[in-house]
């Protein structure tokens, strides 16, 4: 059933940062091609989900039509799952999608028969037009929709992972399993700018309760590399140090890992990030006690997560102007005596540390660490 469905923070790529409504099914089949290439399939980034922008209204028994840039659904399925890939789509619970596309809305049911008959393994489901259509802005209407859908998911013969797109709207990460969710935006959209990745990914602190097997908060897609939302395609705005901020925040977070890039145009500092398997290990470890803030003060902050193997994943975070001397001490850590650190970015072992380990992070950036003996 839907329940025993991504049992580890769903990862791949998602057409919309780069490509926007510009997205075609060359371009799918190019980023197919590019994580297979790559290499970032074997590390576990298996998704390619076509964003908005695909949808032709409907035939006349009702049924969604893709446009004329996606001239056989079936076939790129197909393609995308002889590459050992999961195939990906996108709706809304509303008549229009947020690009003004055909949504779901009265169709729901017919829809995700379509979805499974196409071979979709994900879909992700926003938000945008049901305000039309909605009764009013209680809970109930804002569970309403994706009550649907997931109850249409879960009707047909096949295993469909539910992302819920509502930017957070009444709390999702209370609701959002309850309703047949695997994943749901905690968010608006993330940018490719600091003052936003900074704001978006420090609020989620105190969410991390409600992440378990099959539940996770989604915090967008990664703006890691080249993006563009189409026609203006350029360098991540993000400095390195920013880029590894955003890395580990999502890693202690174990947010779904969704890259929004050009593929073909990713420069080994970014392949390296989204690769360093020490980092990932954190991101999917498999005791799924997604990480928060333990420690904070002016601009910096600390926040730690439980590993299965008895350990604990503690992050950095430098949110100010100037570097800073960070210390993690072992009492706000719940750690005692000597402990051995590593840090994962560098892959490195530090030593043993008594009672706090302290290192200078970079304006912006951050340090992650693994502190205590594996079991
Ligand atoms: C919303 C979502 C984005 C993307 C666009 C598509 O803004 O939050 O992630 O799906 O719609 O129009």
């Amino acid at each position: 059933g839907q329940h025993k469905l991504a049992l580890t923070p769903p990862m791949g790529w998602n057409s919309w940062n780069v490509w926007g409504t510009a997205v075609d099914d060359a371009k799918v089949r190019a980023a197919a091609d590019w994580l297979v290439r790559s290499g970032l399939a074997s590390y576990g980034y298996n998704h390619i989900v076509i964003d908005d922008a695909w949808t032709s209204g409907r035939d006349d028994k009702g049924e969604l039509k893709p446009n004329e840039k996606f001239p056989d659904m079936k076939a790129l399925a197909d393609y995308i799952h002889s590459k050992g890939l999961k195939f990906g789509i996108y709706s809304s619970p509303g008549p229009k999608t947020c690009g003004d596309f055909q949504g779901s809305y009265q169709h729901e049911a017919q829809d995700a028969a379509t979805f499974a008959r196409w071979g979709v393994d994900f879909l992700k489901y926003d938000w945008c037009s049901y305000d039309d259509v909605a009764q009013d802005r209680s809970l109930a209407e804002l569970k309403k929709p994706y009550r649907i859908m997931g109850n249409a998911l879960a009707a047909q013969n096949r295993d469909i992972v539910f992302n819920l797109c509502q930017y957070g709207y009444g709390d999702v990460w209370k609701w959002g399993g309850e309703v047949g969710g695997h994943m749901w935006r905690t968010t608006g959209d993330l940018l490719d700018m600091w003052a936003n990745l900074d704001s978006v990914g420090f609020r989620q602190a105190g969410r991390e309760r409600y992440v378990s097997p099959g539940r996770w908060n989604d915090t967008d897609m990664l703006v890691v590399g080249p993006v563009g939302w189409g026609p203006d395609l350029h360098p991540t705005r993000l400095t390195p140090d920013e880029q590894v901020l955003h890395i580990t925040l999502w890693a202690m977070q174990a947010a779904p890992l969704f890259i929004g890039a050009d593929l073909s145009k990713l420069d080994p500092f970014t392949i390296a990030l989204l690769t360093n398997d020490e980092v990932l290990d954190v991101n999917l470890d498999v005791l799924a006690k997604a990480g928060g803030r333990v420690w904070s003060k002016d601009r910096t902050e600390i926040w730690s997560r439980p590993l299965a193997d008895g350990t604990i994943a503690v992050a950095l975070f430098n949110r100010g102007l100037d570097s800073h001397r960070i210390e993690a001490r072992w009492s706000d850590l719940g750690l005692k005596g000597t402990q051995p650190v590593r840090n994962l970015w560098e892959r490195r072992d530090l030593g043993n540390f008594d009672g706090g380990y302290a290192i200078e992070v970079p304006s912006h950036g951050a340090v992650m660490l693994k502190i205590g003996q594996a079991k």
